[in-house]
């Protein structure tokens, strides 16, 4: 038996009803942008997030660059992030003409170490972008008192953590703004491409939506720069809608595989846990000596896997500006971070061959 790393055509079918009434209704709608499955869908994304403005936009990237965009008021141009989240935010900080400053990580988590931020974070940083890194929400009022007291807009990227939820509240609702993707593998993912941006702020939330339709106060009136097209697809809201409600059962039942993951694994590999709500469990991520090594006792017994990442944002050729970032726990996960399988449909046998091939290693 082959175990995919992921199978998005098993949700499809599953839902494939629902989906192809959903197309139906924006076909016969005849109306393909910013119509009323785009409305519904985002005033049930802000009920979900118990946030009071959401707007829609075209992928998690495109938000991460509107957010810094309209979090950036005045000349300050540097955005403080850890090097190991895919380099979405870097991407995103780099077309909006940004300087990036990377801080290093947990050891245990994988996620932003707030102790690093006293020094990294310097009177030209307007912003810290917080990565809810493999669904786990990381701890957004640690990284406040870290700031202590200094004007910079926290923003959480979402992108991997929709539905996580804290005794304080949901990922999205602990900085000042949040980011979301809904790219087809992630925890509310659509049939394509979609992103969102949230936030409590009105006078935030305005500049968002302006950035995100080219810059326009009103119609055909550009009265911002920076703007550009970047919505939310009609289909995707339409799409959207029908998986919102299913996202806290999919994120549990994919918290239960990682518990079976961890409880199986030999003692050369610690998966890392997923205990309660708030981890979305997007990705379940094992470290081990040599993930190289594993991989290939994975793909032998036919279980897939991949690395998420294998190269960080300072070692990366496009971002590097000169600037000497040491990052030693960044570094040391380098060549020992692996994730397995996860996704919600994933059959018993599955998950059993995986905690098998793992217990052998
Ligand atoms: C942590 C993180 N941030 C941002 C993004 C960017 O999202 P998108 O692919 O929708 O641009 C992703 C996913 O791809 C991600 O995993």
């Amino acid at each position: 038996m082959q175990v995919p790393f992921n199978a998005l055509g098993r949700a499809v079918a599953d839902q494939r009803d629902d989906l192809l009434r959903a197309t139906t209704e924006v076909l016969d709608s005849g109306w393909f942008v910013h119509g009323s499955q785009h409305a519904a869908f985002l005033s049930e994304l802000a009920a979900y997030l118990e946030l009071p403005h959401v707007v829609g936009c075209g992928n998690g990237t495109d938000a991460l660059e509107i957010a810094l965009r309209a979090a950036r008021t005045d000349s300050r141009s540097t955005v403080v992030t850890v090097a190991n989240a895919g380099g979405y935010t870097s991407t995103a900080a780099r077309a909006a003409g940004l300087r990036l400053r990377y801080v290093d990580v947990d050891a245990d988590t994988h996620l932003l170490d707030p102790s690093g931020l006293g020094h990294a974070v310097d009177d030209d940083t307007f912003a810290v972008v917080v990565t809810h890194l493999y669904g786990r929400a990381a701890d957004v009022g640690a990284v406040r008192s870290a700031l202590s007291g200094r004007d910079v807009t926290v923003i959480e990227d979402c992108a991997q953590s929709f539905g996580a939820r804290t005794p304080v509240g949901a990922a999205g609702s602990l900085g000042d703004v949040a980011t979301f993707s809904f790219y087809p593998t992630k925890t509310l993912g659509a049939i394509g491409d979609g992103g969102a941006v949230a936030t409590r702020d009105p006078a935030l939330a305005t500049r968002v939506a302006q950035l995100a339709q080219y810059g326009w106060g009103s119609k055909y009136e550009a009265t911002l720069s920076g703007g550009r097209n970047s919505r939310l697809d009609e289909l995707q809201a339409a799409y959207l809608r029908v998986r919102l409600p299913l996202v806290d059962a999919g994120n549990a039942t994919r918290r239960a595989i990682i518990a079976r993951y961890a409880d199986a694994a030999s003692s050369r590999v610690r998966v890392l846990p997923a205990d309660d709500a708030s981890h979305a469990a997007h990705l379940a991520v094992l470290v081990t000596d040599d993930a190289s090594d594993l991989a290939s006792h994975l793909a032998a017994e036919g279980v897939g896997s991949a690395v998420h990442y294998p190269v960080p944002d300072h070692r990366q050729a496009a971002f590097r500006d000169g600037t000497d970032h040491v990052l030693p726990v960044t570094d040391a996960l380098v060549g020992r971070i692996l994730s397995l399988p996860l996704f919600t449909e994933l059959t018993g046998a599955e998950i059993t061959k995986v905690c098998d091939v793992l217990a052998r290693y």
